[in-house]
């Protein structure tokens, strides 16, 4: 933009903010004039897009056009409906934000072209993959078979769209467009019945009738002449010189079937299509006053066979009206008027019902879930004929109801642009919109409420007597007045039946003739019955049987239209809107031709003024520290040829060099806000000036920043290139993760790998350190298997490093320590505290063994000797002595004697308690007249001293250890016992029963 501000004598401003005069309509309109004079067809007013309709095909919308727009700043190009394309999609993509470009301008403004050019930027510049290329082709191809059904030539465009259209153009999370969705508003049916003159039906008819095979149209019962049909013949415009029917017709067909219509659909559709045809064509006969009765049977024959419905049905439903009145049926026949209004009816019924089903048919086609999404409105702008009826007044609403939403939002986002720049926001003046809406919607005393009322209401109602109603009920209104209530001046220019709304773009006349039946918009019952048995599917779907069920009366036409302009602001309003404000040059479609009158209406209309208005209401200009500093630094020795410090403090210094006054201009916290254009003309201009004087010296520092800009270039490829590959890895990895439960795929590949990688790398970090540690990281699902082979794998090697690691001794305590544990492990409760303890040699060495024992052994090798106290078989009395193993017996010692010997082989077995004392009685043969009976001992290391014994008398197998209590025999055949019991305090004593009762302790000897 800044780049064009040096020849705006020539092209004018390419943003209405900077243009100085803000309030001179004349100097806006000579701005247009200069731009389109040449070929500058698009101008900002801020972000809002102005676009003069040029009539000629420029050269602006080739795919390099489209390439030059892509991800560059609003303002670093010329204006361009790309520009506004694209910068819609970019908020999408980054701001995540649903966007919504509203298109609106007079018809032939150039609306709909500026959608179609929006979708094709879109089809061309955004990433695609094969499925989204159907999605592509049927958003694309779309348009043509809308166009066909639902546009017209009018006096106006050679192509008119007459009806609204909604569009939301779905994105996936690549920014691929995957599906979209319409809504369509209020199309003109009564154009089926009626064209004024030079204008023609929708496109489809004359389509159908110039480019249909010889076969369709038999079977239709078609010729191939427009002027055969009444419905075609009205505004005596069968053919038009832009149009090829012919071509068109071909196009159509194609895009129905990439849509993805069913022959068998197509041919439905046509034959709904030949009907209203054929229904045109119905004549009636009869006398003025008399009844009605159809003269052209041939047509109720096609009929019948194309919509599958009862001919003789359908030929009495043509000429009669049903009625219900108290619950009987009634049937009146109708006069010839009456009749020929039925069958209008009829076939602005059919029609319409046909275009929403077609529309909903579409809608399924490019059906997608879970997107974000770019909505398009391209709607009627505001429509001022000589004289204005129930559509205009419709049509108008509607944008009043658009200017209301614009209102809102730009001023939202001035003042948030304002708050977020740290600028105090100003309150700005400019006229709100809703009271105009509040007249026309509001609830009861609203416009629309008293049309309902007099259709609604028994009696003689007309549309005199709802004009009446207006003149009584908001006679009074600001925004209001009829013939009757107006002054003398303005009665002149207006009817008797008309009443004028000031509108906030300007007054508007309508005429109240046929505002009622409009608005109720009636289709007899029994026409509806007869399209209800219809064979024809399409039909079936639009006229629904519960309909004729439902009592009520159906929502007039007035209401339904605020109800979905209602729907419609809240989804506008869910979004972040563009706006695309389209201008008529002239009224003969022609190129170059700049018709101010034409213009003046259209701005005046279109209500550009007062969208100038509220966007200069601040600063005409802003932008950023960097762009501003980058720009005008030449003029001024400090930021000359580059600023070091701050940005801000950049700025500030550069206008200060300048001498901007403190009124002129703000620092906001990453923009310079300017408020009059001539402070940003005036610094432009000595921008010229030092350019020549710069020249020379320019030409070195040209070079330099050549090289500079050539390495800031490659440092930016390199930049670009790895944020694109770290996006290029989260998306891999999130896709992975979404299909992380499949088979390995290609979207699963990196995740996985990822993955097994990952878990390989902690477990490096967290093995075990000891055989003994037994924690092992959690694998994800894909390496389960691998990580437990892995896991013996590394166990075994440690598990034989450690085995290597063991000398002879050690291996001696481990073996006994493995004796231990066959024996003991579970079954005696002082066990556990025995193992971290380890087994010694011997608990007496040679010293404390008294050598007459050791003498009297002999050659006999002690292998182990402890301390025990022994329970003599009288009284149990504890008695010290020491137990000595051999290798042949155990033998018990008193000092210097040697009290008793017991031979390993006749060791009958070992018993001791399950608890944690000491006590253990070595069991010996009662025949042997040597032995005085079995021996009671005690030991304080009761575990390592029976795992000695065991191992020595090789009689591992049998100790028994008992629960309760142990017998044993006392010698002479006497019988002993010991009772086991747990307390606090150990204690080995004779209890009153004469056992030997054991009270042992949870943490007894070992
Ligand atoms: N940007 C453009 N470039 C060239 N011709 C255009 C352009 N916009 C509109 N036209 C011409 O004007 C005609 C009417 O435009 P259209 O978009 O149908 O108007 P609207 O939808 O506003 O009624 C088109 O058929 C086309 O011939
Ligand atoms: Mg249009």
């Amino acid at each position: 933009m800044e780049s064009a501000l040096t020849a705006r004598d020539r092209v004018g401003v390419q943003d209405f903010v900077l243009l100085e005069n803000h309030t001179s309509e004349a100097a806006f309109i000579e701005n247009l004039r200069k731009r389109f004079k040449e070929n500058l067809i698009y101008t900002y007013i801020g972000s809002v897009l102005v676009s003069v309709n040029p009539y000629k095909d420029l050269e602006i919308y080739t795919k390099n056009h489209m390439e030059r727009y892509r991800g560059i700043n609003f303002y670093e190009v010329s204006p361009h409906i790309y520009a506004v394309s694209d910068n819609s999609y970019r908020s999408m993509r980054t701001e995540r934000k649903d966007q919504c470009i509203l298109i609106s301008g007079e018809s032939g403004a150039g609306k709909t072209e500026a959608s179609k050019k929006i979708l094709q930027y879109y089809a061309v510049t955004c990433p695609a993959s094969d499925q989204v290329e159907t999605v592509k082709d049927r958003l694309l191809q779309s348009n043509p078979v809308l166009e066909a059904f639902g546009n017209a030539k009018t006096l106006r465009n050679d192509n008119s769209s007459r009806f609204g259209k909604y569009m939301d153009i779905q994105f996936d999370f690549k920014g691929a467009p995957v599906g979209g969705h319409i809504l369509n508003y209020l199309l003109e049916k009564s154009r089926v019945v009626h064209q004024n003159h030079g204008e023609r039906n929708f496109h489809i008819f004359y389509q159908l009738i110039e480019g249909g095979e010889e076969d369709l149209l038999r079977r239709l019962g078609l010729e191939r002449n427009p002027q055969q049909y009444q419905y075609l013949v009205k505004g005596n415009c069968p053919k038009v010189s832009s149009i090829n029917d012919r071509s068109d017709w071909k196009v159509v067909r194609k895009a129905l079937s990439v849509i993805g219509f069913s022959e068998d659909e197509v041919e439905e559709l046509l034959n709904i299509i030949a009907s209203v045809l054929h229904l045109g064509n119905i004549q009636y006969g009869g006398e003025d006053s008399g009844n009605a009765y159809i003269t052209t049977d041939t047509q109720i024959k096609y009929l019948a066979r194309l919509l599958g419905v009862d001919g003789l049905v359908l030929k009495e439903a043509l000429t009669h009206k049903k009625i219900i009145a108290k619950g009987e049926e009634l049937k009146s026949p109708l006069n010839l008027e009456q009749a020929s209004s039925a069958r209008d009816a009829l076939s602005k019924a059919v029609y319409g019902r046909t275009f929403t089903w077609l529309v909903n048919k579409i809608n399924v086609s490019l059906a997608y879930k879970n997107a974000s999404v770019i909505g398009l409105l391209d709607i009627y702008g505001f429509e001022v004929f000589q004289h204005n009826s129930f559509e205009q007044f419709c049509i108008n609403y509607c944008n009043e109801k658009l200017q209301q939403l614009f209102i809102e939002l730009t001023l939202k986002s001035e003042q948030d642009e304002y708050e977020a720049e740290g600028i105090t926001w100003e309150p700005v003046q400019y006229f709100n919109n809703k009271i105009i809406c509040d007249l026309v919607e509001e609830k009861f005393k609203g416009i629309i409420s008293i049309l309902d009322e007099e259709c609604l209401r028994p009696g003689d109602a007309s549309d005199i007597t709802f004009l009446e109603k207006l003149e009584n009920t908001v006679g009074g209104h600001a925004h209001l007045t009829t013939h009757k209530l107006t002054d003398g001046k303005t009665r002149k220019v207006m009817g008797r039946e008309e009443f004028r709304l000031l509108h906030y773009a300007g007054e508007v006349n309508y005429n109240v003739n046929g505002f009622l039946d409009k608005n109720n918009d009636l289709l007899f019952r029994n026409l509806k019955e007869v399209m209800c048995m219809s064979d024809n599917k399409i039909l079936t779907q639009c006229f629904d049987r519960a309909e004729l069920k439902d009592s009520r009366r159906p929502e007039t036409a007035a209401t339904q239209f605020k109800t979905s302009l209602a729907k419609l602001m809240e989804i506008l309003m869910s979004k972040e809107p563009s706006y695309v404000r389209c201008i008529k040059p002239n009224d003969a479609k022609q190129a170059g031709r700049f018709d101010e009158v034409l213009i003046r209406h259209q701005v005046k209309y279109l209500g550009l003024m007062e969208n100038l208005r509220v966007r200069r209401a601040g600063f005409a200009y802003r932008r950023h520290y960097e762009t501003f500093l980058q720009r005008y630094k030449s003029l001024c020795p400090e930021t000359w040829p580059s600023w070091q410090g701050k940005l801000a403090d950049g700025v500030s210094t550069l206008v200060k060099h300048l001498g901007y006054k403190p009124e002129e201009y703000k620092l906001g916290r990453s923009k310079i806000f300017i408020r009059f254009p001539k402070t940003l003309f005036a610094t432009e201009d000595a921008l010229e000036t030092r350019k020549h004087s710069l020249g020379e010296r320019e030409s070195h520092v040209s070079h330099a920043v050549v090289v500079q800009a050539w390495w800031k270039g490659i440092l930016a490829c390199r930049r670009a290139r790895r944020r694109r590959e770290a996006a290029n890895t989260i998306r891999r990895f999130i896709k992975g993760f979404i299909y992380r439960h499949n088979e390995r795929c290609p979207e699963n590949e990196y995740f996985l790998d990822y993955v097994r990688y990952s878990f390989l790398m902690k477990l490096r970090r967290n093995l075990p350190k000891t055989v003994l540690d037994k924690s092992w990281p959690t694998p994800p699902t894909a390496l389960i298997e691998a990580s437990e082979r892995l896991r013996k794998l590394y166990m075994q090697n440690m598990v034989w490093g450690y085995c290597k690691k063991i000398n002879p001794e050690w291996k001696h305590q481990l073996e006994q320590k493995m004796v231990a544990s066959e024996i003991f492990k579970n079954k005696k409760d002082n066990y556990p505290q025995s193992v971290p303890k380890l087994f010694v040699g011997t608990r007496l060495n040679g010293e404390e063994i008294n050598p007459k024992v050791l003498q009297s052994l002999g050659s006999e090798k002690m292998k182990y000797a402890v301390p025990v106290t022994k329970y003599d078989r009288k009284g149990y009395k504890a008695r010290p002595r020491q137990l000595l193993l051999t290798s042949n017996s155990a033998v018990i010692v008193e000092e210097a004697k040697l009290k008793q010997r017991i031979d390993y082989a006749a060791l009958k077995g070992i018993s001791v308690s399950s608890l944690s004392d000491g006590v253990f009685v070595l069991h010996v043969p009662t025949e042997d007249k040597k032995q005085k009976g079995d021996v009671v001992l005690q030991s304080d290391h009761i575990i390592e001293t029976l795992t000695k014994v065991a191992i020595c008398a090789d009689k591992v197998n049998s100790i028994n250890i008992n629960q309760g209590s142990i017998t044993f025999t006392m010698g002479q055949g006497r019988e002993g016992i010991i009772d086991f019991t747990s307390g606090s305090e150990l204690l080995v004593a004779k209890a009153k029963n004469g056992h030997l009762s054991v009270v042992s302790r949870n943490n007894g000897g070992i």
